[in-house]
């Protein structure tokens, strides 16, 4: 039987993510539109976007955050590029997004020094392999395999190298141990549901100083450059932006850091994220069909929702079928207005992955579910 009950706001897709509740165009009726980004009124937006973003998170006062070009990606490039190179560098990835920066590091940035550890899909490595006396890149929350870190206990207090955390499916959705990680990054088109385009890069003071101390040996355009003169351009974590933002995107992120103050600040946060994360945990627990690509609860995301199809009838199906029949479930449920843009990553094993972020209502989440059964048992019948 088709469910009856559709979920309020279908949008469950990993980025851009679900706008928050009740978010209409209303939400930027206060743009400074037409005005410069230098102008008093835009320079105060974008300096408000940093101050509310630093308090909200619990950055430590010490820390400065900047609103960088080319969202999350820009922001992790940047830093990679600008700090990089210093002493040798250990990766990890578990997940593609993770992997992608190896590559760059390996064959862009041609560290010679490199050691690499990854996980597959759902697993993470071994993380007491790291060396402190390296810079360390990883991704807290690998968004195309739903795993994340599952603590900062594993990053060394008294670590030499830098830590270097692309965190975009994290931050606003998990606690983050500000002490361990020197250089964060993430993207607004995410857990607060902003839009792409715009990055955002934290840095510890141990990072500041790298910066101003290491003079990166590879050319970075306009764009990557932090410093000046082996100087902090401190401008550009007070707003004033290295190019010119889009003041419809922030006044949108003003609007989404709002919204979470009201919503209970970051536990506020959090808790909705993980009230999302149980609904499908119940779901699964009771599910013949279903189970997380992530099986360690420890390292199983609350934003990005990977689940695989464990039905015996399905994975005795041949690959190319596996993934026709995934494609059909995904679809099915598109075209019944119940969940879009909920198919695994590409790069991903077939199945599914299902937004969980703050943005996404809860009552949602469970109205989703019995859609779930309702696909599934329609492309199992044509098996
Ligand atoms: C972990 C991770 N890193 C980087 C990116 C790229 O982000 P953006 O497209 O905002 O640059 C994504 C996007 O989904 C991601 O999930």
């Amino acid at each position: 039987m088709k469910p009856l009950q559709t979920p309020k706001n279908p949008c469950f897709s990993s980025g851009p993510c679900a706008k928050r509740p009740g978010w209409s165009l209303d939400a930027l009726q206060g743009a400074a539109l037409g005005r410069s980004h230098r102008a008093k009124i835009g320079k105060a937006k974008l300096a408000e976007v940093i101050d509310r973003s630093k308090k909200l998170l619990g950055m430590p006062a010490d820390y400065v955050l900047g609103i960088v070009p080319a969202s999350d990606t820009g922001a992790i490039e940047m830093a990679m590029f600008s700090l990089l190179g210093e002493r040798g560098v250990d990766m990890l990835a578990w997940e593609s997004f993770g992997s992608g920066w190896v590559a760059d590091v390996k064959n862009q940035l041609k560290i010679a020094d490199l050691r690499t550890f990854k996980a597959d899909y759902g697993k993470i490595p071994d993380l007491t392999q790291v060396d402190w006396k390296r810079d360390v890149v990883f991704t807290w929350n690998g968004t195309t395999s739903g795993v994340k870190a599952p603590n900062g206990d594993w990053i060394a207090a008294d670590r030499e190298g830098l830590s270097i955390c692309d965190a975009t499916s994290a931050v606003f959705a998990m606690e983050m141990p500000w002490d361990k990680l020197d250089v964060v990054t993430y993207s607004w088109q995410k857990v607060l549901g902003g839009e792409g385009a715009h990055g955002m890069i934290a840095l510890s003071p141990r990072a500041i100083k790298r910066l101003e101390t290491y003079a990166s040996p590879r050319p970075l355009p306009k764009i990557f450059q932090m410093t000046k003169g082996g100087k902090l351009i401190g401008g550009i974590f007070e707003g004033e932006t290295i190019n010119t933002p889009s003041m419809l995107c922030v006044e949108d992120a003003l609007d989404g850091l709002k919204w979470a103050e009201s919503a209970g600040g970051l536990a506020g946060l959090i808790a909705r994220s993980e009230a999302n994360l149980k609904v499908v945990e119940d779901w699964v627990a009771a599910s013949a069909w279903a189970g997380f690509l992530a099986e360690d609860k420890a390292i199983r995301s609350n934003t990005s929702i990977c689940l695989k199809i464990v039905d015996p009838a399905y994975t005795a199906l041949s690959a190319d079928d596996q993934a026709k029949h995934a494609k059909t479930l995904v679809s099915l449920l598109d075209k019944e207005g119940a969940a879009f843009d909920i198919g695994a990553y590409r790069d991903a094993p077939v199945g599914l992955r299902i937004w969980g972020g703050a943005t996404v209502e809860t009552s949602d989440m469970q109205a989703l579910m019995p859609w779930l059964d309702w696909a599934y048992a329609e492309v199992k019948a044509k098996f």
